[in-house]
């Protein structure tokens, strides 16, 4: 029986695979990915640097003097890796578990190609189990919470955290999201939502999913 952790790993090791020569690597945010990061690492003599979603991702990324660019001076970023708190057969995905969606929803725009990486407990029938991530302008909270009860969610506010836009989290819970595209467009219309974690409308491309029995490639 292979852990969790072990199932992270094989994935972070499978994804090296997807990244081209001599590319700009999209790259996101959270424990799975740090895991990529390290196996980039092995090989970053063949790519030119990176673009990351994160604070956090960024300090990692040099201290393993991989070079990170500014999104704005970059044109084309073939792939972004990245993980998910909860992807579904659609590769839709739930994702801001490390508080990080507006800037990973940012990256995987510009990005060709989104290779999600996860283990199978973040594989879904319906999203919604995770509580879904909304990053809020601190003004709004008390009306995006209320809007929020109105689709028929429990938000609760993401206490101590702050993201690295200087905005709050609201984590709504007891959503069941049988409409992903059309729930991410609501929600992010709602005054107030800079955007939520549900990245339906761009889904992944591929996914990468650590099983028992190995890791497979779903497209
Ligand atoms: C970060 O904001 C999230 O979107 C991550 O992609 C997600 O939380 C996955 O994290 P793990 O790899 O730690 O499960």
């Amino acid at each position: 029986m292979l852990t969790q952790n072990q199932l992270k790993l094989a994935v972070a090791q499978k994804a090296i695979e997807f990244v081209p020569d001599d590319a700009i690597v999209g790259v996101g945010t959270g424990s799975t990915v740090n895991l990529f990061i390290e196996e980039l690492s092995r090989i970053k003599g063949r790519i030119r640097g990176a673009v990351s979603s994160s604070e956090a991702s960024t300090e990692r990324l040099k201290a393993h003097h991989i070079p990170v660019f500014d999104l704005n001076a970059v044109d084309d970023v073939p792939v972004y890796i990245d993980g998910a708190d909860e992807i579904n057969h659609y590769l839709h995905m739930i994702k801001g578990g490390g508080g990080a969606l507006t800037r990973e929803k940012i990256v995987a725009a510009v990005a060709r190609e989104f290779i999600c990486i996860a283990d199978e407990t973040k594989y879904v029938s319906v999203l919604g189990q995770f509580p879904l991530p909304v990053e809020v302008i601190p003004m709004a909270r008390s009306h995006v919470a209320r809007e929020l009860v109105r689709l028929g969610g429990h938000p609760e506010m993401r206490h101590g955290f702050t993201t690295d836009n200087g905005n709050i989290i609201l984590d709504v819970h007891g959503l069941s999201i049988a409409k992903p595209v059309e729930m991410e467009e609501t929600i992010n219309q709602i005054a107030g939502v800079v955007t939520c974690g549900l990245f339906a409308r761009r889904r992944a491309d591929v996914l990468v999913l650590g099983r028992q029995n190995g890791v497979e490639v779903i497209r």
